[in-house]
């Protein structure tokens, strides 16, 4: 099957030769081509160009992009898609005053999550979860990291990650699925975390990596939740099962636990809403890279991580939804663009760059993702017909997108 892309007012992120992450001052470079096609052969980008060099190629299907903007879809590296029930009740305490770290000590947070999902059978977490990603298929996102991490038993782990695992075989699109274990301690572990720790490493890992459940591992290394020290343990056994880590560090405080993730060869560090100049220092040549979460921010009302600071050091930055029923109920990627154009002083270009080719690193699959370069996977944003791509960011509240295509096939 051909399919040929005409009249493309702009194509964005046309990368001819294979690049896997924009650093630094580079991020604010776009490449874009006006007035060009896009050619689509199965399930792979096979050639674009302007449309004065159109060839006279056979094709199946013909698309008039007219006016629109075609782009690569978003790659969202980091959510928590597949839980059981919201947590709206939390939403109405923090207006009233109470803040994140107060309605986790109250019995709320992740451990209150946790609950409902052991109590909720598999199937219905699955029917819950489906729905959630065939949302985000419609926003653009076209390859996503889902995290285990609110079992927090040997069961209830299990049960998510094969909720990952009947997601990714059941949708088109590439899933990664985390192991976080180490989310949070549960009650009965609260004055005893060898116990937890051993648990994950000895009785969850084990099991996880007989049934090929998990691609990564993750923690919450924070005050209050896993040391620097607790983190390093996991990351460490992550790495006997070559699960290499994407971790939470940052969110709250800065407790040198970047340095740690770097010295463990992290592919990622996430959140990092406080960022120390040691911290960028550790980040700096390594191949660690930093994500952001700008929706996290702005739902529980948080610093936004520094991008500019971080990107005139020379660092890559990525952006994601961090879609979780507690801080950031939302897997809009539009929105996270949007955001961080408004918040955070990213140019559009960084932005999109940061939410594309940079979050196709963050999980591990920019040789075949997050840019227009023939043989790459056909993941495509195809907009309505809007003025110029400053509108994605623009326009924050509106929906801009017309079709979404994944492995070629329009997927709405
Ligand atoms: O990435 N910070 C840790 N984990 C999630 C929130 C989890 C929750 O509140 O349910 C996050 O923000
Ligand atoms: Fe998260």
């Amino acid at each position: 099957m051909r399919i040929l892309l005409t009249n493309i007012k702009e194509l964005l992120q046309v990368r001819p030769t294979h690049i896997d992450k924009i650093s630094g001052s580079d991020m604010a470079q776009l490449p874009v081509l006006t007035d060009s096609y896009l050619l689509i052969h199965n399930d792979l980008i096979a050639d674009f160009g302007k449309m004065s060099d159109l060839p006279d190629s056979a094709f199946d299907q013909k698309i008039n992009c007219e006016g629109r903007v075609v782009l690569p879809t978003w790659c969202d590296s980091h959510t928590h898609i597949v839980y059981a029930g919201s947590r709206e009740k939390e939403f109405v305490d923090r207006i009233n005053g109470l803040s994140y770290e107060e309605i986790a000590h109250r019995g709320g947070g992740i451990l209150n999550s946790a609950k409902k999902l052991n109590e909720t059978s598999e199937e219905e977490i699955y029917n819950q979860s489906k729905k959630r990603l065939e949302e985000v298929i419609s926003q653009g996102t076209g390859a996503v990291e889902i995290k285990s991490g609110y079992g927090l038993s040997v069961e209830g782990e299990l049960k998510m990650l094969r909720v990952i695992r009947r997601l990714k075989e059941n949708y088109p699109l590439p899933i990664k699925a985390t192991f976080l274990g180490a989310h949070a301690f549960p009650t009965e572990f609260k004055e005893n975390h060898k116990g937890y720790i051993d648990m994950i490493i000895h009785e969850m890992l084990p099991k996880i990596a007989a049934e090929n459940l998990a691609d990564y591992i993750d923690a919450f290394l924070e005050t209050g939740y896993f040391s620097v020290s607790e983190t390093c343990q996991i990351m460490e056994a992550g790495k006997k099962y070559g699960l290499r880590s994407k971790i939470h560090v940052n969110q709250f405080t800065a407790i040198d636990g970047i340095k740690a993730c770097v010295e463990m060869e992290a592919l990622t560090v996430d959140h990092l809403e406080v960022v120390t100049d040691e911290d960028i220092e550790a980040l700096k040549n390594s191949n660690t890279m930093p994500v952001a979460l700008p929706s996290c921010s702005f739902f529980i009302s948080i610093p936004y991580t520094p991008a500019r600071r971080m990107m005139n050091a020379g660092l890559p930055l990525a952006l994601a939804t961090d879609f979780n029923p507690g801080t950031t109920p939302s897997g809009n990627m539009n929105l996270v663009v949007a955001t961080a154009c408004i918040k955070m002083k990213m140019t559009p270009e960084e932005a999109i760059n940061a939410a594309t080719i940079n979050g196709a690193y963050a999980m591990g699959i920019s040789d075949s993702h997050g840019s227009i370069t023939i043989g790459k996977k056909a993941n495509l944003i195809i907009t309505k017909p809007i003025d110029s791509y400053y509108q994605i960011p623009y326009a924050f509240g509106s929906n801009l997108i017309q079709d979404v295509v994944i492995n070629g096939k329009i997927c709405n």
